[in-house]
């Protein structure tokens, strides 16, 4: 029996992905270990997307070195691994294996060849490739993720993610519908569905919508998130979709980059500040109650005081009720890389700064507003202090509950009694007693 000790980075695909490769390492005979010490083999799964995330990475393979006994290997999989290829490996001389997201089918036979001392890289696109026989090892739970979709068609000029993980390809609703009834033989009861731009996700007989219905009318499924959407890939088909499907969740997060139509321009991204705010409209009234959260890039080259300020009014406007802020990262490979005018990294801060103050403002006062209402919690995992429990609401709120571990998977009605301006405490409200 072989250990396999593997560390992930990154965004939820690259959770998905890692349960791939336990899975299709697990067939070959490998069983996952936690501890680096006692692994044959150390995988880290990375991300690409930024250069600070690529840092954190090289750190981290520089630490795992230390564990690597004579006879162990270190590979480097994922997004990092794709966009260096064999450069990593010249470079980094400890590290045996660099394999990219369309290659982990490879995987045992890759470490079999570095194992006799080949140290190598694959880093091929298999645009066929679905991973669709591959039972990915899940860690037992209530929600898990289901990838529907791999790579990306669209070509925004700051993104690496369409040169790491190919053209985009989406799986059959026939196959997804099976898994989703097979995870929920196991406990599953909310499932979040996974792709780079998940509602373009399109079989070629079936569109997003009939793939929310069919995975909402499965016996057992009480909750739908997906993650990310593209904001112009909302068809009328989709929002009714979410509307009128049950399990469908009152969150959705809609990744906006910036509030200026010239930045958005230069972004490729293929909507206006209007007509994102458009679909926030048009979300919003067919989903009462539904919260958003966005992804923004400050610092995008050509951004001027004024542009950025768009973005602070966009954050104003829309509503969020969360973001997640980002300095600009040139991406080598990526077509922002020829663009002029490059924002000083000491504007970007000075931008950044600004923006969380006003998204944390904003954020905290809704939050505010909320406590005293009453949500369905799934509970999730036990919090990191304390010996409270963390569950989720369908709005996506974080909810502190008083209960005991056992509690995991379980739905209760919760009370918000306070909130830290991001994260709630809860009180589980009874169950009203039968009138005789
Ligand atoms: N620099 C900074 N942020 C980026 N993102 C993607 N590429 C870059 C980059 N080059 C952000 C986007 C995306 C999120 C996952 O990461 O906001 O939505």
């Amino acid at each position: 029996m072989k250990l396999v000790y593997l560390e992930t980075y990154g965004c939820q695909m690259n959770v998905a992905d890692s349960e791939l490769m336990l899975g299709v390492l697990g067939r070959a005979g490998y069983e996952q270990t936690m501890d680096p010490e006692v692994a044959d083999v150390m995988l880290v799964n990375t991300c690409a997307v930024r250069d600070n995330a690529e840092q954190r990475v090289i750190g981290r393979v520089g630490e795992l070195m230390r564990h690597k006994r004579p006879g162990d290997l270190l590979g480097v999989v994922g997004c990092m691994a794709q966009r260096l290829g064999p450069v990593l490996l010249e470079r980094v001389p400890r590290v045996d294996l660099v394999v990219g997201p369309d290659a982990y089918r490879n995987l045992p036979s890759l470490i079999e060849h570095a194992l006799r001392g080949g140290r190598i890289s694959d880093t091929e696109f298999r645009s066929w490739e679905h991973y669709e026989d591959v039972p990915p090892v899940r860690t037992p739970g209530a929600t898990q993720f289901v990838t529907v979709q791999r790579g990306c068609d669209y070509r925004c000029t700051f993104c690496i993610v369409p040169y790491t993980r190919g053209p985009e390809r989406s799986r059959t609703l026939e196959d997804l519908v099976r898994d989703v009834r097979g995870l929920v033989e196991q406990g599953t009861t909310e499932v979040t569905l996974l792709g780079q731009t998940v509602n373009s996700w399109n079989d070629g007989r079936h569109d997003f919508a009939d793939l929310l219905r069919a995975v909402g009318a499965v016996d057992g499924i009480r909750r739908i998130r997906f993650t990310s959407p593209y904001p112009t890939d909302f068809t009328d088909r989709v929002i009714e979709a979410m509307a009128t499907t049950d399990a469908v969740c009152e969150h959705v997060h809609l990744p906006a980059q910036s509030g200026s139509n010239a930045v958005l321009r230069r972004m490729l991204r293929r909507y206006t500040r209007e007509t994102y705010l458009s679909v926030v409209e048009r979300l919003r009234a067919a989903m009462p109650g539904i919260t958003m959260s966005t992804d923004i890039i400050v610092g995008f080259p050509g951004e001027t005081e004024a542009q950025f300020e768009e973005t602070v009014s966009l954050v104003r406007e829309a509503a969020f009720d969360d973001a997640y802020t980002f300095k600009y990262s040139v991406r080598d490979g990526t077509p922002a890389v020829k663009l002029p005018d490059r924002v000083t990294d000491e504007v970007a801060s000075a931008r950044l700064s600004r923006l969380i103050e006003s998204v944390r403002a904003q954020t905290r006062a809704r939050n505010m507003g909320r406590v005293g209402s009453t949500h369905e919690v799934l509970v999730e995992r036990p919090a990191r202090r304390g010996d409270m429990m963390l569950g989720r609401t369908r709005t996506n709120f974080l909810v502190l509950v008083d209960l005991p571990e056992e509690a995991a998977g379980e739905y209760h009605e919760v009370r918000l009694t306070g909130t830290t301006g991001s994260t709630f405490t809860g009180a589980i409200v009874a169950p009203q007693l039968a009138v005789l």
